[in-house]
């Protein structure tokens, strides 16, 4: 494999790979001197044309904890904010001699552009093109997951997992419905009809409008934040209406099982979609998703660059 653009990109087996890959990386990140040799001299871009704080420090630290040279890259302060086009800046990214570019988006569809065009030779990894996928943080939900309520370390089967919210413009979403479900999980999408994509039906994944019937029965309860950036019309009533029907607070989390987890990819809207209560509960797992966000990350990078020709050949 060259890039990872999609879940669907990935095979069962794959997917599992890099689970248990970013396990053994789990373990350098916990060591004192926090760094493998696997990397040295391999050059990886960061490309952030649209916001990240998690993100672009979790790839950042991946590299570097892998001895990779990085360069970060983003829209403010480049040529981009002077109408540079996403062709020319990939290009000189090329002419640097980029082994992979980490590239995120507004555009769906960026990333496998980038991958497609002809003077890109290296390895391409989508870091969120506009609302169509963001596959490392579905790696890093399953992985937390996994961690957490998997009992033999093998795949999702047997576990339940909703997630809530805002799935019309979120990427992560789609990429965690594909992974989760391809994972043996079964998948419960939370939300207002008017936050719901056409064509939704077709998921791996069963609907409902009704958070409150659907808390006791899943392992975990993934919250999305509602995207007011992404929204050009009014999507639900009010703010407190939404925080009403398909927002966690105290009592909800009280319907949960007492072993399900909170999950949130960040940035969370605190008091939106999530009380502050529930986002620094005992069974929030939100910060521990964002270390392990660097784990999964150190396994993506490994396993598409260290075995190429051209690297020099350190195994771990
Ligand atoms: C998400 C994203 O950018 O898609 N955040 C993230 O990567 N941690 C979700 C979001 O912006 O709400």
């Amino acid at each position: 494999m060259r890039h990872l653009l999609s879940i669907a990109d990935l095979s069962y087996v794959d997917a599992l790979s890099i689970l248990d890959t970013a396990q053994e990386m789990a373990r350098v990140s916990d060591a004192p001197v926090k760094k493998l040799p696997t990397l040295r001299g391999r050059t990886i871009v960061n490309l952030f044309l649209e916001d990240s704080t998690r993100t672009r420090i979790s790839f950042e630290a991946a590299a570097k904890r892998l001895s990779a040279d990085v360069i970060n890259f983003s829209a403010k302060g480049s040529s981009v904010s002077k109408g540079e086009s996403l062709k020319d800046t990939a290009q000189t990214l090329q002419a640097m001699g980029a082994d992979a570019v980490i590239i995120r988006h507004p555009a769906s569809g960026a990333a496998q552009w980038l991958a497609d065009s002809a003077w890109m030779s290296g390895s391409v990894i989508n870091a969120g093109d506009g609302t169509h996928e963001h596959p490392t943080q579905a790696l890093l939900d399953a992985f937390t997951i996994r961690k957490h309520l998997s009992a033999n370390s093998g795949d999702l089967r047997g576990l339940s997992v909703a997630i809530v919210g805002d799935i019309l413009h979120s990427r992560v979403a789609r990429s965690n419905v594909l992974l989760l479900s391809m994972l043996g999980a079964q998948v419960i999408i939370v939300a207002p009809p008017t936050l719901l994509p056409v064509g939704v039906e077709s998921w791996p994944a069963q609907v409902s409008y009704d958070f409150d019937s659907v808390l006791p029965l899943v392992d975990a309860v993934m919250m999305l934040r509602v995207q007011q950036e992404r929204m050009s019309d009014y999507f639900f009533p009010t703010p407190r209406e939404y925080s009403h029907y398909f927002g966690l607070n105290r009592d909800r989390l009280g319907f949960m099982k007492k072993t399900a987890i909170v999950m949130h990819p960040g940035p969370m809207n605190r008091g939106l979609e999530i009380t502050a209560e529930c986002a620094d509960s005992a069974r929030s797992v939100i910060v521990e998703q964002v270390t392990n966000g660097v784990s999964v990350r150190m396994a993506v990078l490994y396993l598409l660059l260290a075995g190429s020709p051209t690297s020099p050949g350190v195994a771990i």
